[in-house]
C-alpha cells in the first residue's frame, strides 16, 4: 500500500478538497482499492465521503491492536472507496500520546490497512500537532495545495523548515509539490503570486494549478466528485482536477 498525506499548515487551502478528489479518481478511474484516513475532528472529508463510511473511527487507529484493526477490516469488503472517519477522540490523541508513540501507532495501524488497501489517503487538520506529525511520518507521500494568497504565500518559508525536519526523519516520504488552489485567472496578484512561487520553488510548485471553481464547492457538498457535476460550467474544474490526479497518480509509481 502507498500512503499520500495531504498537510499544509493552515486552513482552507484545499487539503479535503484534493484528499476527496484524489480518492475517488484512483477509485473510480484506477480501479484500486482506497481508503480515505479523515485526522482531522472538523470531520469535512467525512461528511463529503459519508456514503463510504466504514464504521471505524480513525482515532481508533491510535488506540487499537493490529489484531483489532485486522478483526474490522478483514469482515468487511474492502474494494472501492473507504472512509475512515474522523472522530471527536482525535482531539484526546494530541494530549496523553507523545509524538513518538502516535507515529508509532500509526503506522503499526497503517502497515495492517495495507493488507486491504492499495492506498491511503490522509487528510490533516490545519496545525502541526500529533497527528499531523504522526500522518507525515506514516507515509510515503506528501502534498500541499496552496491558495495564492499573501498569507499563504508568505508561510510557505515556514512550512518548509518544519516539512524539511520530518523528511529528515522518515527518509521513505517524497514530496510530491505543492498544488496551487484557487487560483482566479483574472486577479494578477494570484498571477504573480504563482509566478513568484514557481521562480523561487522550481521543484516544489507541481506543473498542475486549479482555479477557483465553483462546482467544486457544489461537489464537495453534494458528496461526489466533480466530475458528476452536470453544469456546463464543471468543465474547466474537471479538466484541472483529473490532470492534477493524472499527475499524482503518475508520481506515485503505482503497478496495477
Ligand atoms: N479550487 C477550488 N475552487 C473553489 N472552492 C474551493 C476550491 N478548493 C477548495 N474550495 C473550497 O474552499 C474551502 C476550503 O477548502 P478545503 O476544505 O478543501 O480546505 P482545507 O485545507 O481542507 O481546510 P481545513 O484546513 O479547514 O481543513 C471549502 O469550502 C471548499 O469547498
Ligand atoms: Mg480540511
Amino acid at each position: 500500500m502507498k500512503t499520500i498525506v495531504i498537510a499544509i499548515q493552515k486552513g482552507g487551502q484545499g487539503k479535503t478538497f484534493a484528499t476527496c478528489h484524489l480518492a475517488q479518481d484512483f477509485t473510480e478511474k484506477r480501479k484500486l482499492r482506497v481508503a480515505v484516513v479523515d485526522l482531522d475532528a472538523q470531520g469535512d472529508a467525512s461528511f463529503t465521503l459519508e456514503a463510504h463510511d466504514s464504521g471505524y473511527a480513525a482515532s481508533r487507529l491510535f488506540t487499537d491492536s493490529a489484531d483489532a484493526v485486522r478483526a474490522h477490516f478483514s469482515a468487511r469488503d474492502n474494494s472501492g472507496l473507504t472512509l475512515i472517519h474522523a472522530d471527536p477522540a482525535l482531539i484526546d490523541i494530541e494530549q496523553p500520546l507523545t509524538a513518538d508513540q502516535a507515529c508509532d501507532a500509526l503506522k503499526a495501524s497503517m502497515a495492517v490497512l495495507g493488507e486491504y488497501f492499495d492506498v491511503a489517503f490522509i487528510d490533516t487538520p490545519p496545525a502541526l500537532g500529533v497527528r499531523m506529525t504522526a500522518a507525515i511520518m506514516s507515509a510515503n507521500y506528501m502534498l500541499s495545495p496552496i491558495e495564492m494568497e499573501a498569507y499563504s504565500v508568505r508561510g510557505m518559508g515556514k512550512m518548509f523548515a518544519v516539512m524539511n525536519n520530518l523528511l529528515e526523519r522518515n527518509p521513505h516520504l517524497q514530496f510530491l509539490g505543492m498544488l496551487p488552489n484557487k487560483v482566479e485567472a483574472r486577479k494578477p496578484r494570484h498571477q504573480a503570486n504563482l509566478a513568484s512561487l514557481r521562480e523561487s520553488y522550481p521543484e516544489l510548485v507541481m506543473p498542475v494549478k486549479v482555479g477557483l471553481r465553483d462546482s467544486i464547492g457544489d461537489a464537495l457538498e453534494a458528496g461526489v466528485p466533480v466530475w458528476r457535476i452536470q453544469k456546463t460550467a464543471a468543465r474547466d474544474a474537471i479538466k484541472e482536477v483529473r490532470q492534477f490526479a493524472d499527475y499524482v497518480f503518475e508520481k506515485m509509481e503505482i503497478t496495477q
